[in-house]
Formats: structure tokens, C-alpha cells, sequence
């Protein structure tokens, strides 16, 4: 009931573990397989390694998290190693990310063979300069660092795009211009910051950083709902789903699966089941018989 394609990939069911939540190393990756998600996405990883910011990196707020990892990662080779290691049979898409064209198409090259899909990141708000929102807020770069891959690559690819932009519709057409299979709506929102009363300093070490949680919900929704008008290819929909009712409404904005983060760190591994279990429910109670009949009905007259 729950099975979905997506991206030349059969998922057993619709809910994936978002990038950068858990999806550092196999262990975790594998952990997390084990704990009824439909497929993984892992850390966003990088030619080079990076250090990323130093602590504190993350702090809670009102509605969610706010986080300035600024992605660190050991770098593709030492994540190759990690992926090596994944021995839990689900789909496996690699976040990956880059400064140019030639970056990211070097990347992907030396993973393609490993995992099912890519998920190229051109949105994260607290990337060092040159990489992340800056590249996903141009839709010109944004289509160049598609095309790149594409040209390389022969697994799908879906593009991360960032909410922090005019018109998240001209950056979802220029992806799928540049030949993307998929987009994943959305990255963390922002940035954002909060200062520390006592030390009257801000917070997080970089100072400001992405807002994830059932705060940009909304805002997630909006882009899925306006990329599904515009778009051909599939979405895959982030941002604040905590429970089955936010992954239904996804579903039916239009996003064909959906991706969980911050409610791993607020529920553990069970929140998959938990979403999987609710959506079954809730989709016999109303006479379902697959999820895809229910991707886009926000869109009926
Ligand atoms: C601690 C943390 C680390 C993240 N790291 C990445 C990352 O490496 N790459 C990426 O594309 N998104 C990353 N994200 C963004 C999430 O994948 C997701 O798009 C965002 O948090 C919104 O979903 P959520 O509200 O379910 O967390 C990260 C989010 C958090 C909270």
C-alpha cells in the first residue's frame, strides 16, 4: 500500500531520512535502514574534507533547530568508505556539494556507482562562501551545476533547493531545464539566530544558521505546492514533518515522497514507523489504495 517509484527507485514506502540527520556514517545509515525508513539520504559530503564551524552548532528554539554546521564532512574518498560499509538493503540517494561545475561533476563521478541517486545540494544557508543558497538562490548557477552532473552521471539526480529565495519556481524550472530528475523541497530556512542572555552573544559560533522544525512547514509546503504547478518531475518534500497529517499534506501539495529530519532528533528512529503506521491508517480510512493517488489533490478546483 505504502510502495512508491521514485527517481528509477522502488521505495516500500514514502518516508525518507533527510539529509544531515544522522546520515554520517554506514552505522548510522544502517541504523537508520533498520528502523522502517523507505530509503536514506546521506550527510552532504564534498571533494575535499571540511572542518565545518566549530561548537556550539545547533540550538533549539521556538518551532525547531537552528544549525550552522556549515557541512562538515571527511571528504568524498572517506565517505566512500562509509558507503562501502552500508549493508541494510534500502535505496541510498548521496547529498553531495560543491564550488563549481567541475566540483560537483567530480564528485558525483566518483560515487555514482555506489548509491541509487544523487541529491545535489545547492541550498544550504550556512555554507562557506562560493557553495550552498548561493549557488540554489541563481538559477543560472543552479542549471550549470546541474548540467555539469548530468552530463556525467547516469543516476538520477534531484536537486535541494533552497525556500530563501524571490520566486522558487524560476530556480525549479531552471533545474529542470538543466535536465534534473527530481527536486527535494526544501533546505532549512533562513538563516536565522539567537542570542544568549546571560553573554548578550549570539548563540551558534557562525552566528546565524538554518531553521528546521515544524516552524517552516508552511513555508515547505508553499514551495512544494508552487514547484508542482510549474514542474514535470517529481518532488520529494522536506521541512517540519513531524507526524502522518504533515506527511499527507505534502502528498497532497505534491510531493510523491517525503523526507524527515529534525523530528529524528526530537523522536528517534521510531518517528519512520510511526509516519509509516499513521499514513497506512489514514489512507485506509479514506480509500486509498496507493500514495500516488493522493500526490497533488491540494490542486483540484
Ligand atoms: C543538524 C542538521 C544538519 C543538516 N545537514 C544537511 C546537509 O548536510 N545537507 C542538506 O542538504 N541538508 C541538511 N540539513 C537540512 C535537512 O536535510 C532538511 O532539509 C531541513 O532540516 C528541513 O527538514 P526538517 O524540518 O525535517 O529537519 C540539515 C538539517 C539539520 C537539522
Amino acid at each position: 500500500m505504502l510502495e512508491v517509484e521514485i527517481l528509477n527507485m522502488k521505495l516500500k514506502n514514502p518516508v525518507l531520512l533527510a539529509a544531515g540527520v544522522m546520515g554520517s556514517t554506514a552505522s548510522s545509515l544502517n541504523w537508520a535502514a533498520r528502523n522502517g525508513v523507505g530509503g536514506v539520504v546521506t550527510k552532504s559530503f564534498s571533494l575535499e574534507p571540511n572542518k565545518g564551524y566549530p561548537n556550539p552548532t545547533t540550538v533549539e528554539v521556538q518551532g525547531g533547530i537552528i544549525n550552522a554546521i556549515g557541512l562538515s564532512n571527511p571528504g568524498v574518498e572517506a565517505f566512500k568508505v562509509e558507503l562501502g560499509r552500508i549493508d541494510e538493503k534500502v535505496p541510498t540517494i548521496a547529498s553531495l556539494y560543491g564550488s563549481s561545475p567541475e566540483e560537483f561533476s567530480l564528485v558525483a563521478k566518483k560515487i555514482e556507482d555506489m548509491v541509487d541517486a544523487l541529491e545535489l545540494n545547492v541550498s544550504c544557508p550556512h555554507a562557506m562562501t562560493g557553495c550552498g543558497a548561493s549557488i540554489g538562490q541563481d538559477p543560472d548557477l543552479t542549471g550549470e551545476m546541474v548540467r555539469a552532473v548530468k552530463k556525467t552521471v547516469n543516476v538520477p539526480v534531484t536537486v535541494k533547493l533552497t525556500p530563501n529565495v524571490t520566486d522558487i519556481v524560476e530556480i525549479a524550472l531552471a533545474a529542470q531545464e538543466a535536465g534534473a530528475d527530481g527536486l527535494t523541497l526544501i533546505n532549512s530556512l533562513g538563516p536565522g539566530m539567537c542570542i544568549d542572555l546571560e553573554t548578550a552573544r549570539p548563540i551558534l559560533s557562525n552566528r546565524f544558521g538554518g531553521m528546521s522544525g515544524p516552524a517552516i512547514k508552511p513555508i515547505a509546503l508553499r514551495c512544494v505546492y508552487q514547484a508542482y504547478e510549474a514542474v514535470k518531475i517529481p518532488i520529494i518534500g522536506v521541512g517540519g514533518i513531524m507526524d502522518h497529517k504533515d506527511a499527507v499534506e505534502f502528498l497532497y501539495a505534491g510531493a510523491c515522497s517525503i523526507q524527515v529530519g529534525t523530528a529524528v532528533m526530537y523522536q528517534g528512529l521510531e518517528v519512520f514507523q510511526r509516519i509509516c503506521n499513521g499514513l497506512e491508517s489514514f489512507m485506509r480510512d479514506k480509500e486509498f489504495n496507493r500514495v500516488d493517488e493522493m500526490v497533488g489533490l491540494a490542486h483540484q478546483d
